[in-house]
């Protein structure tokens, strides 16, 4: 079985949710605390194994092109300067072989992993999702490598989540369990009332590949929203192919919506040394101030 070293990360999107932010800034350049959001998401893919990586970008989408160039200048400054922990943290992911890939129009996230199809070739691949952040001790990413490892089979990532919040994904109609964490599933189905939700299973934000999903891609009509929709596309693959659904159990932080990347950012302050203390004692007197 052919290793699992590329990934695709589509950064295209129009992030209408975030405006007026993202009219002049890619909502994955968003920072939590002081590190964009789409850099978490590159180290994850560096963590399990990626060494090949393609950036799905558009027009407006340059911030993420500089980002991930080496900047000399500012490397010999901080050199010269011995701010060590600084240059390190600018250089993390300077090893891995990043490409970009032109959107010509944002038509949906299966359209976005569709203009990878060169890069690809015939492997398998990961699709990781510019603005979702995952945590737990083993990187998401590489839980999906493993369970692909064992069943050779197209897996994506799914969530409980509450079953009033099913329409905003889509959600998985599961058969049976393969083992802990994996699901054999019957359906895919994008953005489903609650009414018709089949599970609470959510699809999130990372999805490992097979290469036949292109094929099924470059037929996919339009659908919701006018867009081509990577669920379409997977329901269909599922219908020629076994499609696996593995169960993420740790942290899922959303920073595509205002709300979620507010709570993210404060949950990873709260981690952070340099500023943990100083960000719990202001929590806490603000709850005060909110209590009176
Ligand atoms: P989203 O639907 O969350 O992103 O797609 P969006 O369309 O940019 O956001 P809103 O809904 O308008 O606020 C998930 C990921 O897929 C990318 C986005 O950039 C985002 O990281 N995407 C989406 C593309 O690359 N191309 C598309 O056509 C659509």
């Amino acid at each position: 079985m052919k290793k699992v070293t590329k990934a695709i990360i589509p950064a295209a999107g129009l992030g209408t949710r975030f405006l007026p932010e993202t009219k002049a800034v890619p909502k994955e350049m968003l920072p939590i605390i002081d590190t964009p959001t789409i850099q978490y998401i590159v180290e994850e893919a560096k963590q399990s194994g990626i060494t090949d990586l393609a950036i799905v970008i558009g027009a407006g989408k340059g911030a993420i092109e500089d980002h991930f160039s080496s900047n000399y200048m500012l490397e010999q400054n901080l050199k010269e300067k011995n701010k060590l922990d600084m240059l390190e943290s600018v250089q993390k992911t300077n090893d891995m072989n990043i490409y970009f890939i032109r959107q010509a129009y944002p038509k949906g996230l299966g359209d976005a992993v569709l203009t990878a199809k060169t890069f690809i070739g015939r492997d398998p691949f990961v699709v990781m999702l510019g603005d979702d952040l995952m945590k737990d001790e083993v990187p998401l990413t590489q839980q999906l490598i493993n369970s692909y490892e064992k069943s050779g089979a197209s897996t994506l990532a799914v969530m409980r989540v509450p079953h009033e919040e099913t329409s905003k994904y889509g959600v998985i109609d599961p058969v049976d369990k393969v083992n802990d964490e994996v699901y054999d599933v019957r359906q895919f189905v994008e953005k489903p009332s609650p009414e018709e939700a089949p599970s609470d299973l959510a699809i999130i934000g990372r999805y490992l590949f097979n290469a036949d999903i292109l094929d099924v891609l470059e037929t996919t009509k339009p659908g919701k929203g006018n867009e081509v929709q990577l669920t379409d596309a997977i329901d269909t693959l599922n219908k020629t192919q076994r499609v696996f659904a593995h169960e993420f159990k740790g942290e899922r932080f959303d920073t595509g919506n205002k709300l979620s990347w507010l709570e993210t950012n404060i949950e990873f302050g709260l981690k952070r040394a340099d500023i943990s203390a100083d960000l719990k004692d202001y929590l806490i007197d603000l709850g005060k101030k909110l209590d009176k």
